[in-house]
């Protein structure tokens, strides 16, 4: 595995993310298969990860896609998936998106709320639209992509749903939940689906997006058990006449590792720091959601130490990881940080004037492909007005 990324780096150069299309393809089979008993459609998140040329491959297992807008949109038709398989979601939708959707022929709406459907679908009949539920449940995940909740921006009461229902019943083809993300217990997916249940065989609604959420092993925790996920679903899941789910993380995040170079190791009073080449700019998730990513070093040295892996940027936020105990590094030697295939390129960004880093698929048969081209920055500049 190591010399694979020794070889990466060295035609490609570093910071990459790299992807591995044996496990993107495992676990993208394995969120196929789960409810292949029924009337199944599984799409991709694509906000976890938009690389046409993945999205490709996954389009060829049989996937659709869950899109926020445009861009995304874009990343789905580049990848050839027909939008007759496309689910459009957000709590923000505009009048000229839903032309936009409209002329594409996008099949699938989740209206966030009353407001949005008064607002924009009332009159609509170009559209198979679900109602986003919000159930009240705690998806016991970290705060910031917790959604099943009250308090939370999304979603509508079971009784604003009612409200929506009795008024236009034949206009309303299904329900969406979606509570969460990185959920790894099997119950609020559950409690969930139980609560909307009762709502959708009061009104007889029989099509059901049971949304994303499936969790990972990060650290400690398990993976989300799918195989009881499947048994415990399913026996409320056989009663609907289609299912969606929309997968994100589960799929990418094992498949994708973020390569970064180390480039000073700096021995601090209190803590030795690593710099790494990428921070908080290619991989966000540590900073925002305090995350924990696996890290191997790739070195001669045998020396191991609890370190705290930081950033080259101007801020004390700027690490990916805090105290973690690897193999002290060297100046140039480097770092494969792991479970970066969902929400790491798809979120990072150009602070301080940085550009994005390229991405490498390793495929099946060990070839490597280009992926996307590193940024320059004058693709950073080139909207800029100077004079
Ligand atoms: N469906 C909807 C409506 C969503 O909002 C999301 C994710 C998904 C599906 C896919 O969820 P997944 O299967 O990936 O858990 N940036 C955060 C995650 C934000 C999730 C946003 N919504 C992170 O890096 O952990």
């Amino acid at each position: 595995m190591k010399e694979i990324f020794k070889e990466i780096a060295k035609r490609f150069g570093t910071p990459v993310y790299v992807y591995f299309e044996d496990i993107l393809v495992k676990r993208a089979k394995i969120v196929k298969d789960v409810f292949s008993d029924l009337n199944y459609l599984p799409t991709v998140a694509i906000k976890a990860n938009n690389n046409p040329y993945l999205l490709k491959i996954l389009k060829d297992i049989g996937f659709g896609a869950d899109i926020l807008g445009e861009g995304e949109f874009y990343a789905a038709s580049l990848a050839g998936i027909e939008p007759t398989n496309i689910v459009w979601n957000g709590n923000g939708k505009t009048p000229e998106q839903k032309e936009f959707m409209l002329k594409n022929n996008v099949k699938y709406i989740n209206v966030d709320s009353i407001e949005e459907f008064e607002y924009l679908w009332k009159k609509e009949n170009n559209f198979e639209l679900f109602l986003r539920v919000n159930p009240d449940i705690d998806a016991k995940t970290h705060p910031y992509i917790s959604t099943g909740l009250k308090k939370h921006k999304f979603g509508m009461t079971f009784d604003q749903a009612r409200i929506l229902l009795e008024k236009f019943r034949e206009r309303i083809s299904g329900f969406h939940i979606h509570i969460g993300s990185q959920i790894t217990e099997i119950s609020p997916f559950k409690e969930a689906l139980e609560k909307t249940y009762s709502l959708a065989k009061e009104y007889n609604v029989k099509k059901i997006n049971i949304g994303g959420g499936w969790g990972i092993k990060y650290k400690n925790e398990n993976e989300l058990d799918l195989n009881k996920l499947k048994e415990e679903l399913m026996p409320i899941l056989k009663n609907f006449e289609l299912v969606i789910s929309e997968i994100g993380r589960f799929i990418f995040a094992p498949s994708g590792f973020l390569l970064s170079k180390v480039l000073l190791v700096k021995k601090g009073e209190q803590k030795t720091f690593v710099v790494s080449e990428s921070g908080m700019n290619h991989l966000i998730r540590p900073a925002l959601y305090n995350a924990y990513h696996d890290i191997e070093v790739i070195t001669e040295s045998a020396t191991k130490e609890v370190v705290d892996v930081v950033g080259p940027l101007c801020e004390t936020g700027d690490f990916i990881a805090k105290d973690i105990e690897i193999n002290l590094p060297e100046i140039g030697d480097l770092l494969i940080i792991k479970n970066a295939g969902a929400y790491g390129f798809s979120m990072a960004n150009n602070y301080n004037g940085t550009t994005k880093p390229s991405e490498v698929l390793v495929k099946k048969d060990g070839t490597l492909k280009l992926i996307r081209k590193r940024q320059t920055i004058e693709e950073l500049f080139n909207s800029c007005i100077i004079d």
